[in-house]
């Protein structure tokens, strides 16, 4: 048979511990493991992008844009891979086009190699200006098709973005399944249907929530798909990605062996388990099979929202549950992903405790004047007027009318900017970045990264060799 080595991009360092530890992760718990990955064998590690960017800013003191120029030192060989959610950015809304143009110019030229872009609505004027600006930035651009089950969505129409990111100019194409609901079979009959319709490099991502990703991986693999994503063991299963160390396993000595050798992987997730055990331990999911996503789609991070979300109420979690597939249906069948999943749970949330529609956030208002993008069905029309009146509905591409950005931001931050790359972490989060920026100026951030350092080269700490 043929050989066709299948790649890995490893994402312990993005969607690994955003998945299972909400994005807490510190660039110094990182550092000793950076060279050791490295020299893994992957393709790319995923490791900005997503809600990083957002974390290290609000709760860790990290500047993401160092954190971004620190794994450049370290990854040479390896691909370095961020998430951006299309004209969304990292952010929850969209931002005009020249902020998107900046960031994505500035991130390629700290060390990103590949942008994975995709929009939650599957709308694909929402990626056209990342796309055009990751390429003229000479990045490697994946487009990737937002997956979900809906009345409306089918193979074909995922097919049909796959190509309309063809004719983009994309690089080449994800399956990003978010919520870990992609069955085995749906996922061989999708990799073998887009790799039929379009001649690009074919990346499956999916999530362990549901217990049935390592499966779809495989037939994936067996139908063409070219690179998997993995994160290692200990920051794996559950709502995070297969492990790593499993799914080189599984393809070692087919024709589709990943060429790595497992015996680097494990002093790696050796040190890995170490790290993580002193973070608060309310953060971390444990893994495990979670049979809601099945029967409601709603991924492990958007439980735990709700729990936060409704406090004394949590009791009512059941009916909020019922009614995210009836608010989804109205919204015209949003996948639930960032940043539809939060406008959709919460408005879920009102309608239990306020009930239905008594308050509307100003998300789902922003949405149904058109602002997100087409969405894949017709909204509830008469729910649309009730809720904004006669207020005209836009149905061009709404970064087209938004006002440059950029030159606002700077006379708003001037004072505190050091760097360009300031001034995009205040467009990108206003108020978490002019706290930290403020933070910073006052001298109060000392994150001794030479010191971190220092330890890393002496060697990983706890790590028996195996
Ligand atoms: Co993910």
């Amino acid at each position: 048979m043929e050989q066709k080595k299948v790649l890995i991009t490893d994402t312990t360092l993005r969607d690994g511990h955003q998945s299972l530890m909400a994005t807490r992760l510190k660039i110094k718990d990182m550092l000793p493991m950076l060279e050791q990955m490295e020299d893994a064998g992957y393709y790319a590690v995923e490791c900005w992008g997503g809600a990083t960017f957002d974390s290290c800013l609000r709760f860790l003191d990290e500047d993401p844009w160092e954190r971004l120029r620190t794994f450049k030192r370290y990854f040479k060989k390896t691909k370095m891979m961020a998430l951006l959610r299309g004209q969304n950015l990292l952010g929850y809304k969209p931002y005009p086009d020249d902020v998107i143009e900046a960031f994505v110019a500035t991130a390629v030229e700290n060390g990103l190699d590949i942008i994975r872009v995709f929009d939650a609505l599957n709308d694909m004027r929402n990626i056209e200006s990342t796309v055009r600006a990751g390429k003229k930035a000479g990045a490697h651009v994946q487009g990737a098709v937002v997956y979900t089950i809906s009345p409306v969505h089918d193979i074909q129409a995922f097919v049909k973005i796959a190509k309309e990111m063809q004719q983009m100019g994309v690089d080449s194409i994800c399956i990003k399944d978010m919520a870990g609901i992609i069955a085995p079979l749906i996922a061989r009959e999708l990799t073998l249907a887009i790799k039929a319709a379009v001649d690009l490099p074919l990346e499956i991502h999916s999530h362990y929530t549901s217990g049935m990703a390592g499966a779809a991986y495989l037939l994936a693999v067996e139908a063409g798909a070219d690179i998997i994503d993995t994160a290692l063991s200990p920051l794996a299963m559950g709502t995070s990605q297969p492990a790593t160390e499993t799914m080189v396993a599984m393809l070692q000595g087919s024709p589709y062996d990943t060429g790595i050798d497992l015996s680097k992987l494990f002093p790696i997730s050796a040190y890995l388990r170490e790290a993580i055990k002193p973070y608060d331990i309310k953060y971390a999911v444990v893994g495990g099979v979670d049979a809601n996503v099945l029967s409601y789609q709603v991924p492990g991070g958007m439980l735990s929202n709700f729990a936060s979300q409704l406090g004394d109420d949590l009791h009512r979690l059941p009916e909020v549950l019922a009614e995210i597939p009836l608010v989804r249906e109205d919204l015209g069948y949003p996948p639930l992903v960032t940043p539809s999943s939060q406008m959709v749970g919460s408005q879920a949330v009102f309608n239990v405790l306020a009930g239905r529609y008594k308050m509307v956030t100003n998300e789902v208002k922003a949405y149904l004047r058109g602002e997100y993008g087409r969405t894949p069905a017709s909204v509830n029309e008469e729910l649309r007027r009730s809720i904004i009146g006669d207020t005209p509905v836009i149905t061009e591409r709404y970064a087209n009318i938004m006002p440059p950005g950029l030159p606002d931001g700077r006379k708003k931050i001037g004072h505190l900017m050091e760097t360009e790359e300031d001034l995009l972490s205040y467009m990108a989060f206003p108020e978490v970045a002019e706290k930290f920026l403020q933070t910073r100026m006052a001298g109060r951030i000392k994150v001794d990264l030479n010191m971190a350092e220092a330890n890393a080269r002496d060697g990983m700490p706890g790590v028996c060799p195996i």
